[in-house]
């Protein structure tokens, strides 16, 4: 039987059914699916019975898997494989975090929006995120579609932005919450990169902002020219028009196109209830300059 796409919003996210990704799938299968991803940039997929195995399995159809690098991680006992972004809020023995504990704030950054992974010369192109527990109220995960706010941009606006490149770091995302007791040897080990502030889609053709709270200066602007300039278009492209607030069920597997859009968690009482999800990461083919042939300095 043939997979359904079924639109939840008219052109950003669908939700897709008749398909059962604890089996194997039929070619013909994915590439529906990956037709659907090229038009929708958020698929839903309901009720899935997924082992980690089988999640990672699904994703690398989509390309290579990311190689996470959790900082608050680090020597710590994981919870799930360690291919997964482990985007709970819970400890190694499955109990609630605590107030101050440092994976939380770290994760803290998870309700700024952005796109994952633009802190790495090599972001993420696609993300699966699955939800093993939810709590009963809160914690919603929202996303803006980046071409639509590409789009609605006046054309004088596309034409400046379209040659600009930000320097993306995980350190300002951070910072913006007023984190900031990092190690010399966690920032010398995560430098800013180099990312294009609007991108061209190789499966649509069409242009997108690449935004993230992880983004910076602006290559060639003065430091608070480029800031202001980044609140502002995050701001643009966060407006309820190019939003899909995706509230979760259990089970739900949901995939989208960091190229293309931002996200963010919302808040939920984190002390209080378990909310376990997992998401497996796949690499982008390269750096987003190199992808648009902009020539830029190693950081
Ligand atoms: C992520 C993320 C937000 C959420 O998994 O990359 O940002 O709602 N998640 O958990
Ligand atoms: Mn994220």
């Amino acid at each position: 039987m043939a997979i359904t796409v079924c639109p939840v919003t008219p052109g950003f996210a669908a939700e897709i059914g008749d398909v059962d990704l604890s089996q194997p799938i039929a070619p013909s299968d994915f590439q529906a699916i990956r037709d659907a991803f090229a038009s929708y940039a958020v698929l839903i997929f309901p009720d899935q019975h997924l082992s980690q195995d089988r999640h990672l399995d699904f994703a690398r159809l989509f390309g290579p898997l990311e190689t996470t690098i959790a900082l608050h991680r680090k020597d710590a006992k994981l919870r799930v494989r360690k291919e997964f972004a482990d985007v709970s809020n819970l400890d190694p023995d499955n109990e609630v975090w605590g107030k101050d504990s440092r994976q939380r704030l770290f994760q803290l950054g998870n309700r700024l929006w952005h796109t994952d992974s633009s802190f790495k010369r090599l972001p993420a192109l696609a993300s699966l995120l699955y939800a093993r527990a939810i709590p009963p109220l809160g914690g919603h995960t929202e996303f803006a579609d980046e071409r639509a706010a590409y789009d609605a941009l006046p054309e004088d606006t596309k034409r400046r932005l379209d040659t600009l490149v930000a320097e993306h770091s995980i350190f300002n995302s951070r910072a913006r919450l007023g984190f900031s007791n990092f190690s010399d040897e966690e920032r010398q080990g995560l430098p800013p990169v180099p990312q294009v502030l609007v991108r061209t889609l190789p499966d649509s053709g069409r242009k997108s902002l690449y935004l993230a709270s992880h983004a910076g200066r602006i290559i060639g602007l003065p430091e608070q020219d480029g800031r202001a300039l980044i609140d502002q278009l995050v701001a643009h492209a966060t407006q309820r028009q190019f939003v899909y607030t995706h509230r979760w069920r259990l089970h739900d597997l949901v995939i989208w196109d960091n190229r293309c859009t931002v996200h963010r968690g919302t808040e939920f009482d984190d002390l209080r209830w378990k909310r376990d999800m997992q998401r497996a990461t796949v690499s982008d083919i390269a750096n987003t300059c190199e992808q648009a042939g902009i020539k830029v300095a190693a950081a």
